[in-house]
């Protein structure tokens, strides 16, 4: 992608303005981003991806000032009638499911993959919306079908009404307000207050990202550390104490114990490239619901391309995919990283690759992680 290419979809900012001027800063309202939008997933389909075991979805209801919220899935039979007014039926990771809602996700990808999360499609009957929230990651609305109106506001209060199952606004403040129209899309940076109500029946794709909570990724990393610390040849070190002293108050946690607990972790961090590989792992890691059809094995001599749900990136020193590393280098290291680019290789990329590169390649569309393609 030419990140200095100005793009409607941006409103004629390029990728690099917008990153500049509004990711995590500031909103971004861009009339008709993709003009003549038509929704690749109808109502019936949406219903549909909502009964399904292992999609998350959730219905919200309001009447008056009371909601509702219950979690999926949801028989057809199960959700209200269409005439019924306020309610909405919000499907998370339509992306996994269906290829041109994870290639319109495609055209969002100025931004690092790490950071891209999912797409979920909302559907709303008249007046239907989640309330005044605020959200922890940024987000593109992009209008689907129908109209909704808009309401948004910089407000640092964010305290939350406690009486309500959902995340609501106790105190919202709205200072801009916008209906969009199909094609049309709002970005708002993280925790920026909004409120948005369907005007008739409307459909909304939430374009969302992730971001590590620091925690929970020191968390995860250490956990994935001391599972490669192992101590060499197998047999454990074990703290050794031949000069401890007899003590007279046996509570006491030794001093060359904690020397010896910060000299572990010392050792598991500084293992070369650990934390790099636990990284990559971790952000390739397939969502819990993923799972992969294995494909048609045999010698791979077209070109290929990358299931929708797998997710590769890259670093100096390795390659992941689905929570998997390899060390690559050289000419193999450079397609390799085009492929996590690109999410594809033409069969004269790929005849570039050695004999291990190949294989590896091979083994992955036996997985169904990628699928050969003729060009
Ligand atoms: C919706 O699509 O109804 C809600 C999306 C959001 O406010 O983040
Ligand atoms: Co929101």
């Amino acid at each position: 992608m030419d990140i200095h290419q100005p793009l409607s979809l941006l409103g004629g900012l390029s990728a690099a303005q917008f990153m500049r001027r509004h990711w995590q800063k500031k909103p971004l309202l861009v009339r008709q981003a993709i003009p003549q939008f038509k929704p690749p997933v109808l109502r019936a389909e949406l219903f549909a991806l909502a009964a399904q075991e292992g999609v998350e979805s959730r219905l919200v209801q309001q009447s008056q000032d009371a909601w509702k919220l219950r979690h999926g899935p949801f028989q057809r039979r199960a959700l209200p009638p269409l005439q019924q007014p306020q309610w909405t039926l919000l499907v998370q990771g339509v992306d996994l499911h269906s290829d041109a809602v994870h290639a319109l996700m495609q055209q969002f990808r100025f931004v690092p993959e790490a950071r891209l999360d999912d797409l979920m499609i909302s559907y709303a009957s008249d007046g239907g919306g989640v309330g005044p929230h605020f959200d922890s990651y940024d987000v593109f609305l992009l209008q689907a079908h129908g109209k909704r109106r808009w309401r948004i506001g910089r407000q640092k209060d964010l305290a939350l009404r406690d009486d309500v199952p959902l995340k609501v606004l106790a105190r919202f403040e709205p200072e801009e307000e916008f209906v969009l129209e199909p094609g049309d899309m709002l970005y708002l940076p993280p925790r920026y207050a909004h409120d948005g109500i369907a005007e008739g029946e409307c459909m909304t794709y939430s374009i969302g990202f992730r971001a590590p909570a620091r925690a929970e990724l020191a968390q995860e990393l250490l956990a994935r550390l001391a599972e490669d610390a192992g101590d060499g040849d197998g047999s454990p070190v074990l703290y050794r104490d031949p000069r401890q002293e007899a003590v007279a108050q046996p509570g006491a946690i030794p001093a060359g114990l904690h020397d010896f607990a910060r000299e572990a972790l010392r050792r598991a961090l500084a293992e070369p490239l650990a934390l790099e590989r636990a990284l990559g792992e971790y952000l390739t890691d397939p969502k819990p619901s993923v799972w992969f059809e294995s494909g048609p094995t045999g010698v791979m001599l077209e070109g290929v391309y990358l299931d929708r749900r797998s997710r590769m990136m890259y670093d100096a020193h390795h390659v992941f995919i689905n929570g998997e590393s390899y060390r690559a280098a050289g000419r193999d290291a450079t397609l390799m990283r085009r492929l996590a680019d690109e999410r594809k290789l033409s069969a004269r990329e790929l005849a570039r690759a050695s004999d291990d590169a190949l294989e590896l390649v091979a083994s992955w569309c036996d997985a169904g992680w990628a699928h050969a393609w003729a060009d």
